[in-house]
């Protein structure tokens, strides 16, 4: 009896003490220990020769001996097994980790923060504006009252109208130039902004136009502002966004807001110039309004335009966007298409 104690007592020394040096040396433990020919069970099979008197107090001893070989077992196994077949959760730092799906920027994104990197470059600071505007900063002090029909240029998705008549008719912003009307009746010249922002209009949705769009808008007023200095800030813009090569024209145009009013043309970026679907074979295409501030813009903020001139632009950034990625569908970008989307990852 006092043999198999001391047996016993060796062998949970030994259990203890061990240490695997892999998955191999843990299996090769479990058959020498609890394998169906191991070492545990052949020592419960002394428990025939215990006289009866002991064998209570053996059957414990006994069974704390199984325990303590199989609580080493499962303590090996889980720090060697390999990931399948064990029932403890094991990592294996081999295995490839699970891919982590990362967004990218919207392609309309990436474009506005180019345009706005240009314009700081230049000096010009960043002025944000509200979308549901009041009729007075979309239309009224931007020289277009009611019932003028340049109006109809821009169509409206109205809100609300004052059912009693006072106080402003509320609509969803056709254009960007409404923060130009926020910023001037917030700062005194010398004013040089952007103010890039969602414009809405009621148009049918095609792959030409959308009833939401962006645009960057821009607004310098200072004193002796001149148009060689709005066609200078144009050129070297798109000569930053485009390339050296690109080649600018300015045609005469109307806005109410600015006069003289010009749109700019820049070559095809497409085709080159030599004449695609995007610039309807001219080779041009249209990229922004502008033109100097309207005296009576100045006027409707109190600032004075015998003192200060200033020059204004207005383009979209959809267009733009357009020219550079060669996107000929305004619809894929608010269709959130995981495949259109990945297209810009990892451009900055
Ligand atoms: N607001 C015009 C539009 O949405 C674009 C524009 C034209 C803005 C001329 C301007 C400007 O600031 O001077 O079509």
């Amino acid at each position: 009896m006092e043999q198999l104690l001391q047996q016993i007592e060796k062998y949970k020394q030994e259990i203890t003490a061990f240490v695997a040096a892999g998955a191999e040396e843990v299996e090769q433990f479990r058959i020498k220990w609890l394998g169906t020919k191991g070492l545990v069970k052949s020592i419960m099979g002394e428990m025939k020769n215990v006289p009866n008197d002991q064998k209570k107090s053996f059957g414990q001893l006994l069974n704390e001996f199984k325990s303590v070989a199989e609580a080493k077992l499962e303590a090996l196994q889980q720090s060697h097994s390999p990931v399948t077949g064990t029932k403890a959760p094991a990592v294996d730092y081999a295995l490839p980790g699970d891919p982590v799906s990362v967004g990218s920027r919207h392609p309309l994104t990436l474009v506005r923060n180019e345009m706005v990197t240009i314009f700081k470059r230049l000096g010009f600071a960043v002025a944000e504006g509200p979308e549901i505007e009041d009729d007075w900063h979309n239309f009224g002090a931007m020289n277009l009252p009611e019932d003028h029909p340049a109006r109809d240029m821009q169509d409206t998705f109205y809100i609300r109208k004052p059912e009693d008549g006072n106080g402003p008719t509320w609509l969803l912003r056709t254009h960007t130039s409404s923060t130009q009307a926020r910023v001037m009746e917030e700062q005194k010249p010398p004013i040089r902004v952007i103010c890039p922002g969602r414009v809405y209009r009621n148009e049918t949705i095609s792959a030409r136009a959308h009833c939401f769009f962006h645009q960057v808008e821009g607004l310098y007023i200072d004193e002796n502002v001149s148009f060689a200095d709005l066609k200078q800030t144009l050129y070297f813009f798109v000569q930053e966004m485009f390339g050296k090569d690109v080649k600018v024209r300015f045609r005469p145009s109307y806005f109410p807001f600015t006069e003289p009013s010009a749109e700019m043309d820049i070559s095809c970026q497409i085709c080159g110039g030599s004449g695609c679907n995007i610039c309807k074979h001219t080779g041009w295409v249209e990229i922004l309004g502008s033109g100097m501030v309207h005296p009576k813009v100045l006027e409707n903020f109190g600032i004075d335009s015998n003192k200060y001139t200033g020059f204004a632009f207005g383009m979209g950034v959809e267009r733009i966007t357009q020219l550079k990625y060669q996107v000929n569908d305004l619809r894929l970008y608010s269709q959130n298409d995981i495949r259109f989307l990945k297209q810009f990852t990892g451009v900055v």
